[in-house]
């Protein structure tokens, strides 16, 4: 497999030390914009693994087993200067394991429990995420540590993943099964509300014509200065010149979704395809 996958990253084009950014499919795309608008000449090779995809499903073994067989697979090609796994559900429990096996940068993204809570008027702050992300420890030691003095719903919705994946391939969706699946945040009156998941910001301009007085809180930009940060650590040579900046965007499994592959496209990425990884 390791041969075909050469095989098949040799007719990819994608720079000396991209950054890898992966996620079980288009929510780390939300980061990867960030990132890019931060640092317009980062080389990205973006995964959405959608092989494996939802994540929020999977069990804690399960998951460290996948990200680690992907990047078992993917850094010896691809070589990126650092890692940025663009999800909450995979950075709850792999990073520590992802930085005693690999030598760069790895940054991960965490519910943004202490920007709603510094922001939050009212105390009530709610937390919208996997089931997997609200069930973990994680989530709790945050919660602990920034918002103890916070009323704290937390929602997981893998119905919420699903809907931002239509959005990424350009479908609407039903305003009232949103209101539906969020509505614990909404009775309890929370003023901010986190995205506790990178899907979600996909689903912010719905979510903001169903309650445009909630502030939705996610962890895209403070991700963006976290990159920009190791990079101007590691050097200016992990930059290449602005003209020869090229961002790849690779999905896992047998085909690729057209309407998929077309949206990716359209957020400016110069290659697209799908991977059997
Ligand atoms: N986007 C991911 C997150 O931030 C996971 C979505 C999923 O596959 O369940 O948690």
């Amino acid at each position: 497999m390791a041969t075909d996958l050469r095989d098949c990253l040799g007719g990819l084009s994608y720079g000396n030390s991209p950054a890898l950014i992966l996620d079980s499919g288009s929510g780390g795309l939300t980061v990867w914009g960030e990132i890019v608008r931060h640092l317009p000449q980062l080389n990205t090779f973006y995964l959405a693994d959608f092989a494996a995809y939802p994540y929020g499903l999977k069990s804690e073994q399960e998951l460290t087993d996948r990200v680690i067989l992907l990047l078992q697979t993917l850094v010896p090609v691809i070589r990126p200067g650092l890692l940025v796994v663009a999800c909450n559900t995979a950075s709850t429990i792999v990073l520590d394991t992802i930085r005693q096996q690999f030598p760069f940068p790895v940054v991960g993204v965490v519910p943004a429990v202490k920007t709603a809570a510094s922001l939050s008027r009212n105390r009530r702050i709610g937390v919208l995420a996997t089931p997997g992300t609200v069930q973990r420890q994680y989530l709790e030691d945050l919660i602990h540590q920034h918002a103890s003095d916070c009323q704290v719903t937390r929602v997981g919705s893998n119905a919420l993943v699903g809907w931002a994946e239509d959005v990424s391939c350009g479908q609407l969706p039903d305003l009232e099964l949103l209101q539906r699946e969020i509505v614990p945040v909404l009775e309890a009156e929370c003023d901010q509300v986190v995205l506790g998941c990178t899907h979600f910001p996909l689903l912010k301009p719905f979510l903001l014509q169903i309650s445009p007085h909630i502030g939705w809180v996610d962890s895209g930009q403070a991700i963006a200065r976290r990159v920009a940060d190791l990079l101007t650590m590691a050097g200016a040579s992990t930059l290449p010149g602005e003209s020869s900046v090229r961002h790849v965007a690779v999905s896992s499994g047998t085909k690729v979704n057209p309407e998929w592959e077309n949206g990716v496209a359209r957020l400016g990425f110069h290659q697209v395809m799908s991977l059997s990884i």
